[in-house]
């Protein structure tokens, strides 16, 4: 996986500005040419703690008391690695400014989840305690410079050494928090929308809505675009597999509450949640994604899907849940390959009673060859952690998909794919926590258990 691969500068049009260093044009280029020999952390030291950070965060200023963090160039490597965050509420969350292990510490990085722009709305709403998107007051870091600080961390946060190409600087982008609008309905394709829904003050509200396309015809889709008023947990679009009977379908067109007005689970719309085959969805306010060329959902005649929009008011007024969904088709003579549903399920689960960091190992072996471009897990709340290690090939071992939120994990995309041949796999190790006196088995309710790892391959 290129992911994790050290990637040197031997990128063409470095290599340019370098041999054309004597030159009167290539002045622009010298600062670029001073950063080729230093280490990625060097790197983000001078390009980004230098200029963006140490105003605040250097010996002396009150801001550095304040956050207890120092970020200039003498102390800022021993500041980040391995050190319990200053903020008590991340503290206890279990975070680490950095870690070391990699792609399993960035989510529980809390640098990153200070910088990291483009997740600001779930910052906000589920850490209101961690303080504010640095750099504080001022502009985001580029999407360039997020960039590069993510592949550093993934690599493991090296001191020395060259884990990031120095050209995803060159992307100086940044997030903007784009105001709500409806999508145009597309061209070619479907258009979904969950019209405004009251969210309390307070109120924790999850829905789903099952919707009918209508199409006579089997549909290929190669693109899909979310819009979601600002609030929103998660978007997904679920389908449902064979295990469910047609006429046990719910209702089309209805709004399904998962809570009943006391905060309890609706059992007649946690009896569908079973037979949910996850399709796409985003946590984040606006998603356009677009499958790998020449490659498409198939959709079969007279389809439907399940809808699901969850929202949390904190605040102290009502607020307006809405959605668009906007799916994209292309005709079947474009599509080159037919993408498939991953559907990977260990129902033979036990968790002992008392017990606690119980770990689960499934192994995954592909029949056929996969290229596998996406993955997403799915268990209960006794999850702690969720695993998956590449089975034989050449990324034997290699960590491809972690997550510690059972209840937001991560949708991860990959860019090229993941491929496995046949014989190759996937392991899944879920660890769970089971304090109470009653063991747990696989089953739909909150109080079981799952350990589900969904995706799309061709
Ligand atoms: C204008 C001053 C200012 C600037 C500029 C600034 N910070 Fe901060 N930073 C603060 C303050 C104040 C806090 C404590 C309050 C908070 O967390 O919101 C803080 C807290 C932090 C923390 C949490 C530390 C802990 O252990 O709790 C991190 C990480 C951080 N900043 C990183 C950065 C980075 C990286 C940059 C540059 C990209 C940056 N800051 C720029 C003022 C600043």
């Amino acid at each position: 996986m290129k992911r994790m691969k050290i990637i040197f500068y031997s990128i063409p049009s470095l290599l340019l500005l370098m041999v054309g260093c004597n030159t009167e044009e290539s002045k622009i280029a010298e600062p670029n040419n001073d950063l080729v020999n230093l280490s990625t952390y060097e790197v983000i030291q001078t390009e980004i703690w230098d200029q963006s950070c140490i105003s605040c965060h250097m010996t002396g200023a009150s801001y550095a008391n304040q956050s207890g963090l120092i970020l200039t160039a003498d102390v800022s490597y021993e500041q980040l690695m391995n050190r319990v965050p200053n903020n008590v509420a991340a503290a206890e969350d279990g975070l680490l400014l950095v870690g070391e292990e990699g792609y399993a510490s960035l989510p529980k990085s809390f640098l990153w989840e200070k910088i990291n722009a483009n997740d600001m709305d779930h910052f906000y709403q589920d850490h209101p305690e961690y303080g504010a998107i640095m750099p504080l007051g001022d502009d985001f870091l580029t999407n360039g410079e997020l960039e590069f600080i993510r592949q550093w961390i993934e690599a493991g946060a090296p001191e020395t050494g060259q884990v990031a190409s120095l050209e995803l600087l060159t992307n100086e982008a940044r997030y903007t928090p784009t105001p709500f609008e409806a999508l145009a309905v597309p061209e070619s394709g479907y258009q979904f929308h969950i019209e405004p829904f009251t969210v309390g003050p307070g109120m924790d509200r999850e829905i789903f809505i099952y919707e009918k396309l209508d199409n006579a015809e089997p549909i290929y889709v190669n693109r899909v675009e979310i819009a979601m008023q600002s609030g929103s947990h998660h978007f997904l679009i679920y389908q449902f597999n064979n295990g469910l009977s047609t006429f046990l379908y719910p209702p089309e067109g209805a709004t399904r509450d998962v809570y009943d007005a006391s905060d309890n689970y609706v059992e007649s719309v946690l009896f569908h949640l079973q037979f949910h085959d996850f399709v796409t969805g985003t946590q984040w306010p606006k998603m356009d994604y677009h499958y790998p060329e020449g490659v498409a959902f198939k959709i079969p005649a007279d389809f439907g899907f399940d809808l699901n929009s969850h929202y949390v008011n904190k605040g102290t007024e009502d607020i307006e849940g809405e959605v668009y969904a906007n799916l994209h088709t292309v005709p079947e003579s474009e599509v080159v390959h037919v993408a498939k549903l991953l559907d990977i399920n260990n129902d033979d689960i036990y968790i002992p009673a008392n017990t606690l960091q119980h770990k689960v190992v499934y192994d995954f072996i592909a029949e056929e060859e996969m290229n596998v471009f996406q993955l997403f897990s799915h268990a209960h709340s006794n999850m702690t952690e969720f695993r998956v290690y590449a089975v034989g090939g050449e990324n034997d071992g290699e960590l491809v998909y972690i997550t510690y939120d059972w209840e937001h994990p991560p949708i991860k995309e990959f860019d090229p794919p993941l491929v496995l041949e046949s014989g190759q796999g996937f392991r899944l190790e879920t660890t769970y926590d089971n304090p109470s006196s009653n063991s747990l088995r696989f089953g739909l309710r909150s109080t079981d258990e799952m350990m589900i790892l969904f995706g799309a391959y061709y």
